[in-house]
């Protein structure tokens, strides 16, 4: 016996044999019903009635001569009601009108002629099976690309909430930690360096009250040459943790003072190309821009080894910033960052893109490993952000 693609599978194909000659229909059933789980009926009354009640129906069969109805309106009622199903024409004679209907209508698989042979008929429903099985991977494939589609919309629509989430929870630690720094800044120079310039008098004072003794008078100048140090340092600190130059002089000579700052603290030279920036109105903006160099600044310092600093300002077309600030030293492997996660690596250069896309504006880091790397900010002076 033939054995049909589907047969690996634990249940036999459902088939609907719609006739109401007796005989053919024994036959049909005698013939095939190890194959196929068949359902045999008189009428399209009886099709119909079994059909509602039955699920997974794969195929139907029908004489074309019916009580009542024909098997072609038989045919396209199911049609309408399960497209998917196989539906093949049984008939005594070829009518052309009937054969159009049919085709047209009941949208058949097949025509079989009266008197069917058992081998033909048991290729035609072999090939059938076959269609039918196809068409039902094909629709189940069809809904999980569906449900994976929407899944992956949801997945989508998930992830660009979070960002927008996370974004702003950068943004707003960004702002605490600026604020939390100025507030530190205050206190050292309120308290601290006042704390500390009331010493430097008490020590002249003292100075005054021990003039004749010189070890004593040494050892106080000494003492006021630490306090200036520590004042000095403490101003450093302060300016370096909320700069109130930028307010107090404004950012293009912020910007001048923090390179040569850097360059003595460093030890390194350093290239300085201004343009002025004058155009970054917001207070906001400015202290991002400031920010930025700084961070880079202090990354040179502390990881690039290098022996000279170039920055340079420039104002391209279309009132677009850039500031380049190139080091000649150790330079890194970017690409080994890109995939890690934020925890693995410094915070300073996930906050400098921060920074930068709240400008408006992008920086972009380029590093060789021996010959330096090179960080390029660009934003937007006309962005409405500053
Ligand atoms: N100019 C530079 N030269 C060499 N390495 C650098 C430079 N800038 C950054 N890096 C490397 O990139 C890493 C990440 O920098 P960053 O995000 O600022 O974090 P952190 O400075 O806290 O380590 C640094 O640890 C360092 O290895
Ligand atoms: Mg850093």
């Amino acid at each position: 016996m033939d054995t049909f693609p589907y047969q690996w599978q634990l249940d036999k194909l459902k088939v609907l044999f719609v006739e109401n000659e007796r005989k053919s229909s024994e036959l049909f059933v005698s013939c095939f019903d190890e194959e196929f789980l068949i359902i045999p009926v008189a009428t399209a009354e009886d099709a119909l009635e079994v059909f509602d009640k039955e699920s997974d129906i794969a195929m139907i069969l029908t004489d074309q001569n019916l009580p009542g109805m024909s098997g072609v309106d038989l045919l396209s009622r199911i049609y309408s009601q399960a497209p998917e199903v196989i539906r093949i024409i049984i008939t005594a004679y070829i009518d052309i009108s009937d054969t159009i209907d049919a085709i047209n209508k009941g949208h058949i698989y097949q025509f079989i002629l009266k008197p069917w042979d058992v081998v033909q008929m048991r290729m035609i429903l072999g090939q059938a099976a076959q269609t039918w099985v196809l068409t039902k991977e094909n629709t189940m494939l069809h809904d999980q690309v569906v449900e994976q589609n929407r899944l992956l919309l949801e997945t989508n629509q998930q992830c660009q909430v979070s960002e927008k989430n996370l974004r702003h929870l950068s943004t707003s630690l960004l702002n605490a930690r600026e604020d939390e720094q100025k507030r530190i800044a205050m206190e050292l120079h309120d308290e601290l360096g006042q704390s500390l310039a009331a010493l430097k008098l008490q020590i002249m004072v003292m100075k005054n009250e021990f003039q004749e003794s010189e070890d004593v008078s040494i050892w106080l100048d000494r003492l006021r040459a630490d306090i200036n140090e520590i004042i000095e340092n403490t101003r450093r600190i302060s300016r370096n943790l909320s700069p109130v130059i930028i307010e107090d002089l404004g950012l293009d000579a912020a910007l001048e003072n923090m390179v040569q700052g850097f360059s003595k603290a460093c030890g390194i030279t350093c290239t300085f190309k201004p343009r002025s920036l004058r155009a970054i109105r917001s207070i906001d903006g400015q202290r991002l821009v400031y920010r930025l160099v700084q961070e880079s600044l202090t990354n040179i310092c502390k990881h690039a080894k290098a022996t000279h600093i170039e920055l340079i300002i420039t104002i391209k077309e279309k009132d677009i910033a850039e500031i380049t600030i190139a080091d000649n030293g150790k330079g890194f492997d970017i690409n080994s960052r890109a995939g890690e996660l934020l925890k693995d690596k410094g915070i300073g250069m996930t906050a400098m893109e921060h920074r930068a896309d709240m400008l408006g504006g992008s920086v972009e880091i380029k590093s060789t490993i021996g010959r330096g790397t090179t960080v390029i900010l660009t934003f937007p002076l006309n962005s409405g952000l500053l």
